[in-house]
């Protein structure tokens, strides 16, 4: 039996769609459950709820959006429990090898550095910046994006792929044991790319113009610190390399992310 945590979340739900569609028995859980239904109250907060028996594949969705000790806490509970409670394969979704400079790397990188030295088996899938973010962070405004991504390339991959790439290992654990994936694009792109393909003008901003919108925009007190190191990685080109590890997992190239950021692009602007 699988258990996917987060599973209310877009990535966590993706993971358990594609399990069902594979037929694969699976648990979703989350920390809102509906009753009746096949989920289960998952709270990392929350250790009395992180009963893992009978689960020998945990799928560990990262809980970020928060300080980094706050983060840290909720996953040693997880893996304390995988431990305690027997799971035998625990795959967790943290970042790409190159988001080390990112704000939320060192909970990913911690959390990682714990299950390696866990009693558990363990496959680590280092997501990259998912599509439909970038493509939040490019809504335009009367035609014309303005952001502080520079013409720095990223090598962004859309959550769909990312969630099959995850049911494909929680499907065959054993032909991943102890292996650490690099799931980032097999292709990058700029802002000004984007822009150009979608019709729209793209205008570099400064990365100090931006924090100080950002600082006014009532954010959370970490979230513009992350904000500003996604932006300043992009720019900068840290997070352009391209890996075959997605496609690899996939069994087939990555989808083209374009059509997914202008998708996202359209739509509301959400942190
Ligand atoms: N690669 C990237 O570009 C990128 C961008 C943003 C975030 N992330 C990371 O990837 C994760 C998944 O992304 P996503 O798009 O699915 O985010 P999302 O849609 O915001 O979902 C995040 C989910 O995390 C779960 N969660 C939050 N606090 C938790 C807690 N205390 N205990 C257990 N689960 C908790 C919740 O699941 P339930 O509601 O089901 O409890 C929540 O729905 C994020 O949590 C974050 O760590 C990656």
């Amino acid at each position: 039996m699988i258990l996917v945590t987060g599973a209310s979340g877009q990535l966590g739900h993706a993971i358990v769609e594609r399990l069902v569609d594979a037929g694969r028995p699976v648990v979703a859980g989350t920390r809102r459950p509906v009753a009746g239904s096949a989920q289960r109250h998952i709270d990392f907060d929350e250790p009395v709820s992180l009963d893992f028996t009978g689960f020998a594949t945990v799928v560990m969705v990262s809980a970020g959006y928060a300080e980094d000790d706050v983060v840290i806490a909720r996953h040693e509970n997880v893996v304390a429990a995988a431990e305690r409670d027997g799971v035998e394969h625990l795959i967790y979704t943290s970042v790409a090898t190159d988001g080390d400079h990112l704000g939320f790397s060192v909970a990913h990188r911690w959390t990682e550095r714990r299950i390696q030295g866990s009693t558990l088996r363990w496959t680590i899938l280092r997501n990259g910046l998912y599509a439909e973010l970038f493509g939040s962070l490019l809504a335009p405004s009367e035609g014309v994006i303005t952001a502080p991504f520079g013409f720095g390339a990223v090598a962004v991959v859309t959550r769909a792929d990312l969630a099959e790439a995850a049911a494909n290992v929680a499907s065959e654990p054993d032909r991943h044991i102890n292996r650490v994936y690099d799931l980032v694009g097999a292709r990058a792109i700029t802002a000004d790319q984007i822009a150009r393909v979608a019709g729209l003008v793209y205008q570099p901003a400064s990365l100090g113009s931006h924090r100080a919108a950002l600082d006014e925009s009532g954010l959370l007190p970490f979230q513009p610190a992350m904000l500003l190191s996604i932006y300043s990685s992009v720019a900068h080109g840290i997070l352009s390399r391209t890996t075959t590890d997605l496609g690899d997992l996939l069994g087939r190239s990555p989808s083209d992310p374009e059509l997914t950021v202008i998708r996202r692009m359209e739509q509301p602007a959400t942190v």
